[in-house]
């Protein structure tokens, strides 16, 4: 493997040596005094950013530096993108540079597809408009798969905005492919016509999915489009959509909650079940365990990409 530019098609070993890697990798991370060895020592990696990001560009960061890489940090608005030089003749010249590897977040879907094939640099996709973000789907995968052993046959519900999300298109490609059984639950303006051709059914209520759920992933609600005619408002997507203590306690109290981040507070989820962590038979939020497995699996990622 050359490049990660998306789930789809990623075959179902590929996936789980990822996940099976990134177990020692968190073992690593999580344990005082121990470091991966340091088999990118020498390698330069830069982190194009051409959209904002915390967790995606600190993750990598942090996944480079403990594998001995040079990380080179890229962001578009102090580039001379802003003088109009295309993405290709940044590429090109980073490369000249001896940049080995370049992890890509960029607007337009299909970027980083697109400069695979123009480069012999690893490519990491770290998200494409609304096409993919494939070590997002990962690193929920791996945290699914950590807390209930299997994902064959788990019920997961994709709750929100699964019209621009390149985290859902990711998830149900990497979910579906390793067994897991995937529901949608959004309004019929944010799901895409031909959702259910993704292998997917469509959840007609929020109270229906947390009836068949074992696990939400819930969705950032892109406040940016959210005024473009998909909603009457967001208090009316709260109060459809809105994954709330109240509703918990009436249908599923124990459910596990995974949201990719940034969360918007009191809108898509509130702010006690993004915060709980326990006690048992409570829903258990997995919010910040992914940010600590997205580095585990980011990792792994950048090893298996880049060592011969
Ligand atoms: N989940 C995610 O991609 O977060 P960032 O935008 O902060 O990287």
């Amino acid at each position: 493997m050359k490049h990660l530019t998306g789930l789809q098609g990623l075959p179902a070993d590929t996936i789980t040596a990822i996940l099976d890697r990134a177990v020692t990798h968190k073992q690593l991370l999580t344990s005082e005094g121990s470091s991966p060895e340091p088999v990118l020592k020498g390698k330069r990696i830069a982190l194009a950013f051409f959209e904002n990001s915390t967790r995606t560009r600190f993750s990598f960061d942090i996944a480079a530096r403990n594998l001995g890489a040079t990380t080179l940090n890229f962001t578009a608005s102090s580039s001379s993108i802003s003088k109009g030089e295309s993405i290709i003749d940044t590429i090109r010249n980073l490369e000249a540079m001896q940049i080995d590897a370049f992890v890509i977040r960029h607007p337009a879907s299909g970027s980083a597809a697109m400069i695979s094939g123009i480069t012999d640099r690893n490519i990491i996709n770290a998200g494409d408009g609304a096409h993919e973000h494939p070590t997002q789907g990962l690193l929920d995968i791996y945290t699914l798969r950590d807390c209930f052993g299997s994902l064959e046959g788990l019920k997961v519900m994709i709750l929100g905005d699964i019209l621009h999300s390149r985290v859902a298109r990711s998830n149900i490609f990497g979910l579906t492919t390793l067994g897991a059984d995937v529901g949608v639950c959004a309004p019929a303006t944010l799901l895409p016509c031909d959702v259910e051709g993704l292998g997917v059914k469509v959840l007609p209520s929020l109270n229906d999915g947390l009836r068949w759920a074992d696990a939400a992933i819930v969705l950032r609600l892109q406040l940016e489009r959210a005024t473009g005619g998909y909603l009457p408002s967001t208090q009316d997507y709260s109060f459809s959509f809105g994954l709330t203590d109240e509703r918990l306690e009436k249908i599923k109290k124990h459910l596990l909650v995974l949201h990719p981040g940034p969360i918007n507070r009191e809108i898509e989820i509130a702010g006690n079940v993004a915060d709980r962590i326990q006690p048992p038979g409570y829903s258990k939020s997995m919010l910040l365990e992914q940010v600590t497995n997205g580095v585990a699996v980011r990792t792994a990622i950048l090893e298996m990409l880049m060592v011969p």
